[in-house]
Protein backbone atom coordinates (compact mmCIF):
# COMPACT_ATOMS: atom_id res chain seq x y z
CA UNK A 1 0.00 0.00 0.00
CA UNK A 2 1.30 3.23 -0.92
CA UNK A 3 1.72 5.44 2.00
CA UNK A 4 -0.40 8.58 2.21
CA UNK A 5 1.26 12.23 2.08
CA UNK A 6 1.17 13.66 5.78
CA UNK A 7 -0.82 16.59 5.64
CA UNK A 8 0.53 19.93 7.83
CA UNK A 9 -2.12 22.74 8.27
CA UNK A 10 -1.25 25.91 10.63
CA UNK A 11 -3.88 28.15 11.98
CA UNK A 12 -2.45 31.51 11.61
CA UNK A 13 -0.23 33.20 8.69
CA UNK A 14 1.33 35.71 10.46
CA UNK A 15 5.14 36.32 11.22
CA UNK A 16 5.76 32.82 13.23
CA UNK A 17 3.24 30.57 10.96
CA UNK A 18 3.72 32.30 7.82
CA UNK A 19 7.52 32.17 7.65
CA UNK A 20 7.41 28.61 9.62
CA UNK A 21 5.24 26.66 7.34
CA UNK A 22 7.37 27.84 4.19
CA UNK A 23 10.87 26.37 5.27
CA UNK A 24 9.14 23.55 6.51
CA UNK A 25 7.23 22.87 2.98
CA UNK A 26 10.62 23.32 1.63
CA UNK A 27 13.03 20.78 3.18
CA UNK A 28 10.13 18.44 3.11
CA UNK A 29 8.92 17.89 -0.23
CA UNK A 30 6.72 14.83 0.86
CA UNK A 31 4.75 16.84 3.42
CA UNK A 32 1.88 18.98 1.97
CA UNK A 33 1.92 22.33 4.22
CA UNK A 34 -1.49 24.32 4.29
CA UNK A 35 -1.62 27.59 5.63
CA UNK A 36 -4.77 28.97 7.05
CA UNK A 37 -6.24 32.33 8.32
CA UNK A 38 -9.54 33.98 8.96
CA UNK A 39 -8.22 37.04 7.62
CA UNK A 40 -9.04 37.66 3.39
CA UNK A 41 -6.56 40.02 3.03
CA UNK A 42 -3.56 38.36 4.40
CA UNK A 43 -4.01 35.51 2.70
CA UNK A 44 -4.60 37.49 -0.55
CA UNK A 45 -1.35 38.65 0.48
CA UNK A 46 0.14 35.50 0.77
CA UNK A 47 -1.41 34.20 -2.80
CA UNK A 48 0.45 36.95 -4.67
CA UNK A 49 3.98 38.87 -5.22
CA UNK A 50 3.83 41.09 -2.05
CA UNK A 51 3.96 39.11 0.87
CA UNK A 52 2.13 40.39 3.66
CA UNK A 53 5.73 40.23 5.74
CA UNK A 54 9.12 41.59 4.82
CA UNK A 55 11.52 39.12 5.86
CA UNK A 56 15.17 38.84 3.94
CA UNK A 57 15.16 35.20 1.76
CA UNK A 58 11.33 34.70 2.39
CA UNK A 59 10.29 35.02 -0.96
CA UNK A 60 12.65 33.02 -2.72
CA UNK A 61 11.41 30.53 -0.24
CA UNK A 62 7.55 31.01 -0.96
CA UNK A 63 8.30 30.99 -4.68
CA UNK A 64 9.81 27.69 -4.53
CA UNK A 65 6.83 25.70 -2.88
CA UNK A 66 3.53 27.58 -3.47
CA UNK A 67 1.16 25.99 -5.37
CA UNK A 68 3.63 22.76 -4.99
CA UNK A 69 3.27 21.58 -1.26
CA UNK A 70 2.41 24.90 0.34
CA UNK A 71 -0.77 26.31 0.13
CA UNK A 72 -2.45 29.44 1.72
CA UNK A 73 -6.30 29.12 1.97
CA UNK A 74 -8.80 31.11 4.24
CA UNK A 75 -10.78 27.49 4.14
CA UNK A 76 -9.56 26.73 7.87
CA UNK A 77 -12.09 24.03 8.23
CA UNK A 78 -11.70 22.01 4.99
CA UNK A 79 -7.49 21.94 5.85
CA UNK A 80 -7.99 21.60 9.77
CA UNK A 81 -10.51 18.22 8.72
CA UNK A 82 -7.62 17.18 5.90
CA UNK A 83 -4.79 17.72 8.22
CA UNK A 84 -2.65 14.89 10.62
CA UNK A 85 -0.67 17.55 12.58
CA UNK A 86 -2.47 20.63 13.13
CA UNK A 87 -0.15 23.75 14.24
CA UNK A 88 -1.89 27.02 16.12
CA UNK A 89 0.18 29.61 15.38
CA UNK A 90 -2.14 32.29 16.28
CA UNK A 91 -1.68 36.07 18.31
CA UNK A 92 -2.00 35.99 21.81
CA UNK A 93 -1.90 39.63 22.66
CA UNK A 94 -2.05 40.50 26.10
CA UNK A 95 -5.09 41.38 28.07
CA UNK A 96 -6.61 44.43 27.90
CA UNK A 97 -9.69 44.08 30.13
CA UNK A 98 -10.90 42.05 33.21
CA UNK A 99 -8.98 39.80 35.53
CA UNK A 100 -4.94 40.08 34.53
CA UNK A 101 -6.02 42.95 32.41
CA UNK A 102 -2.23 44.55 31.51
CA UNK A 103 -0.58 41.25 32.32
CA UNK A 104 -1.81 37.72 31.40
CA UNK A 105 -2.57 36.51 27.97
CA UNK A 106 -5.20 36.82 25.91
CA UNK A 107 -6.30 33.74 24.83
CA UNK A 108 -9.52 34.22 22.87
CA UNK A 109 -8.23 33.59 20.13
CA UNK A 110 -6.41 29.92 20.82
CA UNK A 111 -9.96 28.95 22.45
CA UNK A 112 -11.79 29.28 19.44
CA UNK A 113 -9.14 27.75 17.36
CA UNK A 114 -9.44 24.77 19.93
CA UNK A 115 -12.91 24.51 19.43
CA UNK A 116 -13.13 24.45 15.69
CA UNK A 117 -10.52 21.81 15.72
CA UNK A 118 -12.61 19.97 18.01
CA UNK A 119 -15.86 20.41 15.93
CA UNK A 120 -14.19 20.04 12.46
CA UNK A 121 -12.34 17.03 12.87
CA UNK A 122 -13.20 13.14 12.23
CA UNK A 123 -9.68 11.85 12.64
CA UNK A 124 -7.39 11.88 15.12
CA UNK A 125 -4.91 14.27 15.32
CA UNK A 126 -1.88 16.04 16.53
CA UNK A 127 -2.33 19.41 17.86
CA UNK A 128 1.05 21.67 18.43
CA UNK A 129 1.19 24.82 19.74
CA UNK A 130 3.04 27.37 18.53
CA UNK A 131 2.46 30.92 19.76
CA UNK A 132 3.87 31.73 22.80
CA UNK A 133 1.66 30.94 25.39
CA UNK A 134 1.49 30.81 29.53
CA UNK A 135 2.44 27.53 30.92
CA UNK A 136 -0.17 24.80 31.17
CA UNK A 137 -2.01 26.75 28.27
CA UNK A 138 -1.79 22.72 26.54
CA UNK A 139 -3.69 21.25 29.75
CA UNK A 140 -6.07 23.61 28.59
CA UNK A 141 -6.86 23.36 25.16
CA UNK A 142 -6.12 19.69 26.25
CA UNK A 143 -9.95 19.73 28.29
CA UNK A 144 -11.49 21.57 25.14
CA UNK A 145 -10.69 18.98 22.70
CA UNK A 146 -10.83 15.85 24.77
CA UNK A 147 -14.34 17.09 25.84
CA UNK A 148 -15.39 18.11 22.12
CA UNK A 149 -13.80 15.37 20.42
CA UNK A 150 -16.66 12.88 19.51
CA UNK A 151 -14.62 9.87 20.12
CA UNK A 152 -11.60 11.27 18.45
CA UNK A 153 -8.12 11.45 20.03
CA UNK A 154 -6.23 14.37 19.69
CA UNK A 155 -2.11 14.74 21.11
CA UNK A 156 -1.45 18.14 21.56
CA UNK A 157 2.40 19.02 21.92
CA UNK A 158 4.12 22.48 22.73
CA UNK A 159 7.09 23.45 20.12
CA UNK A 160 7.56 27.02 20.66
CA UNK A 161 9.40 28.92 17.78
CA UNK A 162 12.76 30.54 18.73
CA UNK A 163 13.13 32.51 15.10
CA UNK A 164 13.70 36.26 15.10
CA UNK A 165 12.35 38.66 12.74
CA UNK A 166 14.83 39.72 10.10
CA UNK A 167 16.48 36.92 10.18
CA UNK A 168 13.35 34.40 10.62
CA UNK A 169 14.66 32.14 7.14
CA UNK A 170 18.26 31.86 8.27
CA UNK A 171 16.74 30.95 12.26
CA UNK A 172 14.85 28.19 10.69
CA UNK A 173 17.33 26.93 8.31
CA UNK A 174 20.26 26.67 11.05
CA UNK A 175 17.84 26.29 14.32
CA UNK A 176 20.13 26.43 17.72
CA UNK A 177 17.67 23.90 18.59
CA UNK A 178 14.24 22.76 18.11
CA UNK A 179 12.07 22.29 21.04
CA UNK A 180 9.27 19.57 21.57
CA UNK A 181 7.34 19.15 24.84
CA UNK A 182 4.79 16.24 24.69
CA UNK A 183 3.18 13.82 27.35
CA UNK A 184 4.82 11.33 29.33
CA UNK A 185 2.48 8.95 27.93
CA UNK A 186 3.02 6.10 25.01
CA UNK A 187 1.37 7.92 22.92
CA UNK A 188 2.06 11.57 24.00
CA UNK A 189 5.61 9.98 23.00
CA UNK A 190 4.57 8.56 19.54
CA UNK A 191 3.15 11.92 18.79
CA UNK A 192 6.64 13.70 19.85
CA UNK A 193 8.44 11.36 17.58
CA UNK A 194 6.40 12.35 14.29
CA UNK A 195 6.93 15.47 15.00
CA UNK A 196 10.99 15.13 15.31
CA UNK A 197 10.71 13.18 12.20
CA UNK A 198 9.65 16.30 10.75
CA UNK A 199 12.09 18.68 11.46
CA UNK A 200 14.64 15.90 10.88
CA UNK A 201 14.39 16.18 7.42
CA UNK A 202 16.86 19.06 7.80
CA UNK A 203 17.71 19.38 11.52
CA UNK A 204 20.93 17.42 13.49
CA UNK A 205 19.24 15.22 15.62
CA UNK A 206 20.91 16.50 18.60
CA UNK A 207 19.70 20.01 17.87
CA UNK A 208 16.29 18.56 18.52
CA UNK A 209 15.57 18.34 22.55
CA UNK A 210 12.27 16.99 23.87
CA UNK A 211 10.74 17.80 27.24
CA UNK A 212 7.60 17.56 28.64
CA UNK A 213 4.81 19.96 27.91
CA UNK A 214 5.38 22.23 30.81
CA UNK A 215 9.55 22.51 30.63
CA UNK A 216 8.72 23.70 26.36
CA UNK A 217 6.67 26.07 27.50
CA UNK A 218 8.37 27.94 29.97
CA UNK A 219 11.76 27.10 28.48
CA UNK A 220 10.32 29.60 26.00
CA UNK A 221 8.99 32.57 28.34
CA UNK A 222 12.33 31.94 29.85
CA UNK A 223 14.43 32.41 26.62
CA UNK A 224 12.12 35.72 26.46
CA UNK A 225 13.04 37.06 29.80
CA UNK A 226 16.88 35.89 29.41
CA UNK A 227 17.04 37.77 26.17
CA UNK A 228 15.08 40.78 27.36
CA UNK A 229 17.03 40.81 31.13
CA UNK A 230 20.80 41.18 28.69
CA UNK A 231 19.16 44.34 27.02
CA UNK A 232 17.71 45.61 30.41
CA UNK A 233 21.27 45.34 32.14
CA UNK A 234 23.11 46.48 29.32
CA UNK A 235 20.83 49.54 28.79
CA UNK A 236 21.10 50.13 32.84
CA UNK A 237 24.49 50.40 32.38
CA UNK A 238 24.47 52.52 29.53
CA UNK A 239 23.08 55.35 31.68
CA UNK A 240 25.57 54.78 34.43
CA UNK A 241 28.11 55.15 31.96
CA UNK A 242 27.38 58.38 30.24
CA UNK A 243 26.97 59.70 34.15
CA UNK A 244 30.66 58.76 34.43
CA UNK A 245 32.38 58.55 31.40
CA UNK A 246 32.84 55.11 30.57
CA UNK A 247 31.89 54.24 27.39
CA UNK A 248 29.09 51.34 26.78
CA UNK A 249 30.61 49.28 23.62
CA UNK A 250 33.98 49.05 25.46
CA UNK A 251 32.33 47.96 28.77
CA UNK A 252 30.07 45.71 26.61
CA UNK A 253 33.04 44.14 24.70
CA UNK A 254 34.82 43.33 27.75
CA UNK A 255 32.04 41.89 29.43
CA UNK A 256 30.95 39.41 27.08
CA UNK A 257 34.46 37.81 26.29
CA UNK A 258 34.05 36.41 29.77
CA UNK A 259 32.78 32.91 28.02
CA UNK A 260 30.53 32.06 30.49
CA UNK A 261 28.75 35.75 29.94
CA UNK A 262 28.93 35.32 25.56
CA UNK A 263 29.37 38.53 23.41
CA UNK A 264 26.44 38.64 21.63
CA UNK A 265 22.94 40.28 22.21
CA UNK A 266 25.25 42.88 24.14
CA UNK A 267 24.04 46.10 22.51
CA UNK A 268 22.35 48.90 23.97
CA UNK A 269 19.63 50.87 22.51
CA UNK A 270 17.30 53.31 23.13
CA UNK A 271 14.72 50.31 24.03
CA UNK A 272 14.02 46.46 23.14
CA UNK A 273 10.52 46.14 21.36
CA UNK A 274 8.54 43.65 19.47
CA UNK A 275 5.47 41.36 19.61
CA UNK A 276 7.55 38.99 22.21
CA UNK A 277 9.72 40.40 24.62
CA UNK A 278 7.46 42.56 26.95
CA UNK A 279 4.74 40.13 26.43
CA UNK A 280 6.15 37.14 27.41
CA UNK A 281 7.35 39.04 30.60
CA UNK A 282 4.33 40.51 31.78
CA UNK A 283 2.86 36.81 31.65
CA UNK A 284 5.71 35.76 32.95
CA UNK A 285 5.25 38.30 35.86
CA UNK A 286 1.02 37.17 36.04
CA UNK A 287 2.09 33.37 36.38
CA UNK A 288 4.35 34.18 38.94
CA UNK A 289 1.78 36.25 41.07
CA UNK A 290 -0.71 33.30 40.12
CA UNK A 291 1.65 30.74 42.07
CA UNK A 292 2.38 32.76 45.71
CA UNK A 293 5.98 33.93 43.62
CA UNK A 294 5.62 37.91 44.41
CA UNK A 295 9.81 38.03 44.90
CA UNK A 296 10.11 36.59 41.72
CA UNK A 297 7.41 38.14 39.70
CA UNK A 298 9.43 41.60 41.09
CA UNK A 299 12.64 40.52 39.54
CA UNK A 300 11.12 40.29 36.36
CA UNK A 301 9.37 43.54 36.02
CA UNK A 302 12.73 45.24 36.48
CA UNK A 303 13.33 44.04 32.96
CA UNK A 304 10.11 46.30 31.78
CA UNK A 305 10.75 49.18 33.99
CA UNK A 306 14.47 49.38 32.31
CA UNK A 307 13.37 49.43 28.94
CA UNK A 308 10.53 52.33 29.78
CA UNK A 309 13.17 54.10 31.70
CA UNK A 310 15.79 53.66 29.16
CA UNK A 311 13.02 55.00 26.22
CA UNK A 312 11.95 58.30 28.18
CA UNK A 313 15.35 58.35 29.59
CA UNK A 314 16.17 58.82 25.75
CA UNK A 315 13.00 61.38 25.41
CA UNK A 316 14.61 63.61 28.15
CA UNK A 317 17.89 63.98 26.58
CA UNK A 318 16.92 65.00 23.76
CA UNK A 319 14.54 67.39 25.04
CA UNK A 320 16.94 69.12 27.65
CA UNK A 321 19.74 69.18 24.52
CA UNK A 322 17.27 71.56 22.23
CA UNK A 323 17.09 74.18 25.15
CA UNK A 324 14.17 72.29 26.98
CA UNK A 325 11.86 72.45 24.91
CA UNK A 326 11.24 71.11 21.37
CA UNK A 327 7.51 72.51 20.71
CA UNK A 328 6.80 73.21 16.74
CA UNK A 329 10.40 72.11 16.29
CA UNK A 330 11.09 69.58 13.30
CA UNK A 331 12.62 66.58 14.79
CA UNK A 332 13.48 64.04 12.05
CA UNK A 333 12.99 60.65 13.02
CA UNK A 334 14.73 57.58 11.12
CA UNK A 335 13.75 54.82 11.77
CA UNK A 336 10.19 53.24 13.18
CA UNK A 337 10.44 49.31 13.00
CA UNK A 338 11.84 47.49 16.46
CA UNK A 339 14.57 46.32 14.69
CA UNK A 340 16.16 46.33 11.18
CA UNK A 341 15.37 44.27 8.44
CA UNK A 342 11.52 44.14 9.18
CA UNK A 343 8.54 46.07 9.04
CA UNK A 344 7.33 45.36 11.81
CA UNK A 345 6.26 48.23 14.54
CA UNK A 346 4.45 46.05 17.04
CA UNK A 347 5.94 47.85 20.88
CA UNK A 348 8.98 49.13 18.73
CA UNK A 349 10.42 51.76 21.40
CA UNK A 350 9.66 54.49 18.24
CA UNK A 351 6.12 54.27 19.11
CA UNK A 352 7.05 55.33 23.09
CA UNK A 353 9.62 58.07 21.99
CA UNK A 354 7.56 59.82 19.65
CA UNK A 355 4.84 59.79 21.63
CA UNK A 356 7.32 61.67 24.06
CA UNK A 357 8.23 64.28 21.62
CA UNK A 358 4.81 64.92 20.41
CA UNK A 359 3.79 65.47 24.25
CA UNK A 360 6.51 68.34 24.05
CA UNK A 361 4.89 69.49 21.16
CA UNK A 362 7.39 68.85 18.27
CA UNK A 363 6.95 68.42 14.71
CA UNK A 364 7.74 64.75 14.07
CA UNK A 365 8.94 63.49 9.93
CA UNK A 366 9.49 59.90 10.59
CA UNK A 367 11.44 57.76 7.85
CA UNK A 368 11.23 54.27 7.64
CA UNK A 369 12.43 52.11 4.70
CA UNK A 370 9.53 49.72 5.55
CA UNK A 371 6.78 51.06 7.36
CA UNK A 372 3.46 52.62 5.77
CA UNK A 373 2.50 56.02 6.77
CA UNK A 374 -0.57 54.21 7.35
CA UNK A 375 1.12 51.92 10.15
CA UNK A 376 2.79 54.56 11.79
CA UNK A 377 -0.25 56.94 12.14
CA UNK A 378 -2.32 54.51 13.08
CA UNK A 379 0.34 52.91 16.14
CA UNK A 380 0.87 56.97 17.12
CA UNK A 381 -3.13 57.37 17.86
CA UNK A 382 -3.27 53.57 19.66
CA UNK A 383 -3.27 53.07 23.00
CA UNK A 384 -0.75 51.01 24.40
CA UNK A 385 -1.90 47.22 24.03
CA UNK A 386 -4.42 48.25 21.18
CA UNK A 387 -2.02 46.90 18.47
CA UNK A 388 -3.32 43.02 18.55
CA UNK A 389 -6.58 43.69 19.54
CA UNK A 390 -7.87 45.02 16.09
CA UNK A 391 -11.38 45.55 17.39
CA UNK A 392 -10.38 48.25 19.42
CA UNK A 393 -9.01 50.13 16.92
CA UNK A 394 -9.41 54.05 17.01
CA UNK A 395 -9.43 56.29 14.14
CA UNK A 396 -6.32 57.89 13.78
CA UNK A 397 -6.52 61.38 15.69
CA UNK A 398 -6.35 64.32 13.62
CA UNK A 399 -3.75 66.29 15.50
CA UNK A 400 -1.66 63.41 15.60
CA UNK A 401 -1.63 63.93 11.66
CA UNK A 402 -1.23 67.21 11.59
CA UNK A 403 1.79 67.00 13.78
CA UNK A 404 3.51 64.55 12.21
CA UNK A 405 4.55 63.83 8.42
CA UNK A 406 6.29 60.16 6.97
CA UNK A 407 8.16 60.48 4.14
CA UNK A 408 9.56 58.04 1.79
CA UNK A 409 13.51 59.71 2.06
CA UNK A 410 15.78 60.56 4.92
CA UNK A 411 17.16 63.47 3.65
CA UNK A 412 13.42 64.96 2.96
CA UNK A 413 12.98 63.98 7.05
CA UNK A 414 15.99 65.74 7.88
CA UNK A 415 15.37 68.87 6.04
CA UNK A 416 15.40 71.94 7.90
CA UNK A 417 14.67 69.66 11.31
CA UNK A 418 16.34 70.91 14.17
CA UNK A 419 17.40 67.22 15.49
CA UNK A 420 17.83 64.04 14.08
CA UNK A 421 16.55 60.20 16.41
CA UNK A 422 18.10 57.25 15.20
CA UNK A 423 16.01 54.97 16.35
CA UNK A 424 16.37 51.72 14.42
CA UNK A 425 19.79 49.99 13.05
CA UNK A 426 18.94 50.23 9.20
CA UNK A 427 22.28 49.99 7.30
CA UNK A 428 21.18 52.51 4.77
CA UNK A 429 21.91 54.97 7.93
CA UNK A 430 24.95 53.97 8.49
CA UNK A 431 25.94 55.71 4.65
CA UNK A 432 23.85 58.95 4.56
CA UNK A 433 25.81 61.83 2.80
CA UNK A 434 25.49 63.82 6.92
CA UNK A 435 27.69 66.61 5.08
CA UNK A 436 24.62 67.09 2.91
CA UNK A 437 21.89 66.65 6.10
CA UNK A 438 23.95 69.10 8.06
CA UNK A 439 23.80 71.58 5.42
CA UNK A 440 20.01 71.22 5.31
CA UNK A 441 19.05 71.16 8.96
CA UNK A 442 18.47 74.39 11.51
CA UNK A 443 21.42 75.18 13.81
CA UNK A 444 22.45 74.08 16.38
CA UNK A 445 21.90 70.57 14.12
CA UNK A 446 21.67 67.50 16.65
CA UNK A 447 22.42 63.58 16.05
CA UNK A 448 20.41 61.36 19.06
CA UNK A 449 21.58 57.98 17.83
CA UNK A 450 19.26 55.47 19.82
CA UNK A 451 21.18 52.17 18.08
CA UNK A 452 24.57 53.64 18.51
CA UNK A 453 25.24 53.26 14.51
CA UNK A 454 27.04 56.38 13.39
CA UNK A 455 30.90 57.48 13.65
CA UNK A 456 30.16 60.21 16.30
CA UNK A 457 33.39 61.58 15.94
CA UNK A 458 32.97 62.19 12.21
CA UNK A 459 29.53 63.78 12.95
CA UNK A 460 30.95 66.35 15.44
CA UNK A 461 33.93 66.88 12.74
CA UNK A 462 31.11 68.36 10.29
CA UNK A 463 29.47 70.01 13.26
CA UNK A 464 26.73 68.36 14.74
CA UNK A 465 26.51 67.64 18.22
CA UNK A 466 26.45 64.35 18.76
CA UNK A 467 24.46 62.07 21.77
CA UNK A 468 25.12 58.37 21.47
CA UNK A 469 23.76 56.22 23.87
CA UNK A 470 26.00 54.91 26.73
CA UNK A 471 29.12 56.64 25.50
CA UNK A 472 31.13 59.74 26.93
CA UNK A 473 28.69 63.38 26.81
CA UNK A 474 29.62 66.09 24.58
CA UNK A 475 30.46 68.95 26.82
CA UNK A 476 27.36 70.57 25.62
CA UNK A 477 24.91 67.46 26.60
CA UNK A 478 27.18 67.79 30.26
CA UNK A 479 25.97 71.25 30.23
CA UNK A 480 22.44 70.62 30.00
CA UNK A 481 21.73 67.71 32.15
CA UNK A 482 18.88 65.38 31.12
CA UNK A 483 16.37 65.40 34.45
CA UNK A 484 14.35 61.90 34.69
CA UNK A 485 11.02 62.11 36.17
C1 LIG B 1 12.81 37.60 19.90
C2 LIG B 1 13.75 36.43 20.21
O1 LIG B 1 15.07 36.77 19.84
C3 LIG B 1 13.29 35.19 19.48
O2 LIG B 1 14.10 34.09 19.83
C4 LIG B 1 11.85 34.91 19.84
O3 LIG B 1 11.38 33.80 19.11
C5 LIG B 1 10.97 36.11 19.55
O4 LIG B 1 11.48 37.26 20.22
P1 LIG B 1 12.56 39.32 17.89
O5 LIG B 1 11.70 40.09 18.83
O6 LIG B 1 12.04 39.04 16.52
O7 LIG B 1 12.94 37.89 18.51
O8 LIG B 1 13.95 40.11 17.68
P2 LIG B 1 15.28 40.27 18.57
O9 LIG B 1 16.43 40.21 17.64
O10 LIG B 1 15.31 39.36 19.72
O11 LIG B 1 15.20 41.78 19.09
C6 LIG B 1 14.26 42.20 20.05
C7 LIG B 1 14.51 43.65 20.42
O12 LIG B 1 15.71 43.78 21.18
C8 LIG B 1 14.68 44.58 19.23
O13 LIG B 1 13.99 45.79 19.47
C9 LIG B 1 16.17 44.80 19.17
O14 LIG B 1 16.53 46.02 18.57
C10 LIG B 1 16.53 44.79 20.64
N1 LIG B 1 17.95 44.47 20.88
C11 LIG B 1 18.44 43.25 20.52
C12 LIG B 1 18.78 45.39 21.52
O15 LIG B 1 18.35 46.49 21.86
N2 LIG B 1 20.08 45.04 21.76
C13 LIG B 1 20.59 43.83 21.42
O16 LIG B 1 21.79 43.59 21.68
C14 LIG B 1 19.75 42.91 20.78
C1 LIG C 1 33.71 35.07 40.78
C2 LIG C 1 33.87 35.28 39.30
O1 LIG C 1 33.49 34.09 38.59
C3 LIG C 1 35.27 35.64 38.95
O2 LIG C 1 35.39 35.92 37.55
C4 LIG C 1 35.70 36.86 39.77
O3 LIG C 1 37.03 37.17 39.48
C5 LIG C 1 35.47 36.62 41.25
O4 LIG C 1 34.12 36.24 41.49
P1 LIG C 1 34.21 33.06 42.45
O5 LIG C 1 33.36 33.84 43.41
O6 LIG C 1 35.50 32.58 42.93
O7 LIG C 1 34.50 33.93 41.15
O8 LIG C 1 33.42 31.76 41.95
P2 LIG C 1 32.23 31.51 40.88
O9 LIG C 1 32.54 30.26 40.17
O10 LIG C 1 31.92 32.68 40.03
O11 LIG C 1 31.00 31.23 41.82
C6 LIG C 1 30.39 32.23 42.63
C7 LIG C 1 29.17 31.67 43.34
O12 LIG C 1 28.11 31.42 42.40
C8 LIG C 1 29.42 30.34 44.02
O13 LIG C 1 28.80 30.35 45.28
C9 LIG C 1 28.78 29.33 43.09
O14 LIG C 1 28.39 28.16 43.75
C10 LIG C 1 27.61 30.12 42.56
N1 LIG C 1 27.10 29.63 41.23
C11 LIG C 1 27.87 29.68 40.12
C12 LIG C 1 25.80 29.14 41.12
O15 LIG C 1 25.05 29.11 42.10
N2 LIG C 1 25.36 28.71 39.89
C13 LIG C 1 26.12 28.74 38.77
O16 LIG C 1 25.65 28.34 37.68
C14 LIG C 1 27.42 29.25 38.89
P1 LIG D 1 2.64 35.96 15.32
O1 LIG D 1 3.61 37.09 15.36
O2 LIG D 1 2.59 35.16 16.60
O3 LIG D 1 2.80 35.08 14.12
P2 LIG D 1 0.46 37.38 14.05
O4 LIG D 1 -0.46 38.38 14.70
O5 LIG D 1 1.43 37.85 13.04
O6 LIG D 1 1.17 36.60 15.25
O7 LIG D 1 -0.42 36.22 13.35
C1 LIG D 1 -1.51 35.60 13.91
C2 LIG D 1 -2.55 35.31 12.82
O8 LIG D 1 -3.54 34.42 13.34
C3 LIG D 1 -3.30 36.53 12.30
O9 LIG D 1 -3.10 36.65 10.91
C4 LIG D 1 -4.80 36.23 12.62
O10 LIG D 1 -5.67 36.67 11.61
C5 LIG D 1 -4.78 34.71 12.71
N1 LIG D 1 -5.88 34.14 13.50
C6 LIG D 1 -6.28 34.48 14.74
N2 LIG D 1 -7.32 33.71 15.16
C7 LIG D 1 -7.55 32.81 14.16
C8 LIG D 1 -8.50 31.72 13.97
N3 LIG D 1 -9.37 31.38 14.93
N4 LIG D 1 -8.46 31.05 12.80
C9 LIG D 1 -7.56 31.37 11.84
N5 LIG D 1 -6.67 32.37 11.95
C10 LIG D 1 -6.66 33.09 13.09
Amino acid sequence: EKERMVKICCIGAGYVGGPTMAVIALKCPSIEVAVVDISKPRIAAWNSDQLPIYEPGLDAVVKECRGRNLFFSTDVEKHVFEADIVFVSVNTPTKTQGLGAGKAADLTYWESAARMIADVSKSDKIVVEKSTVPVKTAEAIEKILTHNSKGIKFQILSNPEFLAEGTAIEDLFKPDRVLIGGRETPEGQKALQTLKEVYAHWVPEERILTTNLWSAELSKLAANAFLAQRISSVNAMSALCEATGANIQQVSFAVGTDTRIGPKFLNASVGFGGSCFQKDILNLVYICECNGLPEVAEYWKQVIKINDYQKSRFVNRVVSSMFNTVSSKKVAILGFAFKKDTGDTRETPAIDVCKGLLGDKANLSIYDPQVTEDQIQRDLSMNKFDWDHPIHLQPTSPSTVKKVSVVWDAYEATKDAHGICILTEWDEFKTLDYQRIYENMQKPAFVFDGRNIVDADKLRDIGFIVYSIGKPLDAWLKDMPAVVA
